[in-house]
């Protein structure tokens, strides 16, 4: 297991749910934290509440669909931290409807968020890792993206166009010293998961427990980020035990 202690981590989607989360479990392991997302009010609040001292994060308000978004994310952290030891592309968007209410923007929106703003990311940090000879790209993809799901057809093809792509490019560089690893969560309490499924967000935590907690989802982000220097974790699928 590897130590996290100072290493330089950034996370897109950080300003809340699952990115907020991991924000916070690389906070307990000693390490620095680019908070990354558009929202910079909710991005200062992700920070406070992650335990970050000041100096040891630093937060850039960015749209990852765009090149000129994600070069910003990534000349800040070298400015500020001098390298990038991990990057969890976290930011996601999903619409719950069926095809045919599907709109061609939604379409856009989600393959820009979910793909594009990933391809964007190999772009920008690949020749950065490349020169440090060594980083890791932890890249949060779906349980639905290793088969279709009706209603969320476009979103879960999204994800699973991004286990394709990640799994393609990590054979590329792995030589390099450069891991590329995709997280694959069932459905996770958020309000993310809420909105999309038009479930009822329910009072009691207990009624909560057939999804993932963000903490848990969390916990096996850093669990990969720690693994054996040697070993590469290319995709994990991440289920809660008990579904009653
Ligand atoms: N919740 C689930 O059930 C579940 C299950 C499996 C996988 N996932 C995946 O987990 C990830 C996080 O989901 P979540 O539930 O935490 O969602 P969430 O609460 O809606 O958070 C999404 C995050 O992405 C950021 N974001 C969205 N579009 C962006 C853009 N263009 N540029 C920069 N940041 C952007 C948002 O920040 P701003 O709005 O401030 O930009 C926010 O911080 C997603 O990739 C999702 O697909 C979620």
């Amino acid at each position: 297991m590897q130590s996290l202690d100072n290493k330089v981590v950034v996370v897109t989607g950080a300003s809340r749910g699952i990115g907020a989360a991991i924000v916070k479990e690389f906070a307990k392991e000693g390490a620095n934290v680019v908070l990354a997302a558009r929202d910079r009010a909710r991005l200062a609040e992700s920070a406070a509440q992650s335990g970050l001292t000041r100096g040891r994060f630093h937060i850039v308000t960015a749209d990852i669909t765009r090149r000129s978004g994600m070069k910003k994310i990534v000349s800040q952290t070298i400015r500020k931290f001098g390298r990038i030891d991990i990057f969890v592309n976290n930011a996601g968007v999903g619409v719950h409807k069926s095809i045919l209410e599907t709109s061609e923007k939604e379409y856009d929106g989600m393959y820009d968020t979910n793909m594009k703003g990933v391809f964007l990311s190999f772009l920008e940090v690949i020749p950065i890792m490349k020169k440090q000879k060594g980083g890791q790209i932890i890249n949060i993809s779906s349980a639905a993206g290793l088969r279709g799901e009706p209603m969320i057809a476009v979103y879960a093809s999204t994800k699973a166009a991004l286990n394709a792509l990640s799994e393609g490019v990590a054979r590329e560089v792995r030589n390099d010293g450069i891991k590329i690893s995709v997280l694959a969560p069932a459905s996770v309490a958020t309000d993310f998961a809420y909105n999309f499924t038009g479930e009822k967000k329910p009072n009691r935590a207990s009624k909560a427990k057939k999804k993932l907690t963000v903490d848990e989802v969390a916990q096996a982000v850093v669990a990969m980020a720690k693994d054996n220097p040697n070993a590469w974790t290319s995709l994990s699928v991440l289920r809660p035990l008990s579904v009653k």
